[in-house]
């Protein structure tokens, strides 16, 4: 897909059909996506939890909560990101600096994430509500978990919405010489 349509092609998703299954190679070329992303010193402090199949019943319930995500029951994909140990070099600087590097590069990991998903047709949507140490123990997973994404089809019918944003002159600034 070409790149400013992929910009606005990728919406959060919020209903999914739950019988179309996510295909393990467009799966795969999400996490392939996630896995070539940027990241402080190289270092990819995150690692990325797959979810398919009876997983994805019991991992619902955990990013829902106080009228948060209902839609979650319909998803048929979840990819968990959880935190990794930095390089030696990312620790490092992040000491140094006092910078959460950490969170720095599983956003970009999700934006990659999310686009892949879009590439290939999935909808998808980034959960920031979920039970931390419920999805944890479920999974079994050293790190702490910082970011859910939602995966799978978008149900027929979702609309493609309009991007509501602050304009490009509240946020950015072109400083140029003249
Ligand atoms: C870190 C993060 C956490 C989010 N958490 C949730 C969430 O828990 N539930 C939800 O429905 N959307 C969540 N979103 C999606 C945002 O609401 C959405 O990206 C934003 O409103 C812009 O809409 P768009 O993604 O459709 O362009 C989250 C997005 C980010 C980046």
């Amino acid at each position: 897909m070409e790149f400013q349509e992929l910009l606005h092609r990728r919406q959060s998703c919020r209903a999914y059909d739950l019988n179309r299954p996510v295909e393990r190679e467009k799966l795969l070329y999400c996490l392939e996506a996630a896995r070539l992303s940027p990241s402080a010193c190289n270092s990819q402090p995150y690692h990325l939890t797959a979810c398919t199949g009876e997983l994805v019943r019991q991992v619902a319930p955990l990013v829902q909560g106080e009228g948060h995500n209902g839609f979650a029951i319909q998803v048929p994909c979840f990819v968990v990101i959880s935190e990794a140990p930095y390089n030696s070099s990312a620790a490092m600087h992040a000491r140094l600096t006092g910078r959460d590097y950490r969170s720095m590069d599983i956003g970009i990991a999700a934006a990659h994430l999310t686009l892949a998903a879009a590439d290939q047709g999935l909808g998808s949507c980034l959960l920031g509500w979920f039970d931390e140490e419920k999805l944890r123990t479920l999974l079994g997973l050293e790190g702490e978990v910082r970011l859910v994404m939602a995966l799978g089809y978008a149900r027929p019918g979702d609309p493609l919405r309009k991007k509501v944003r602050p304009s490009l002159r509240q946020l950015a600034d072109l400083m140029e010489d003249d």
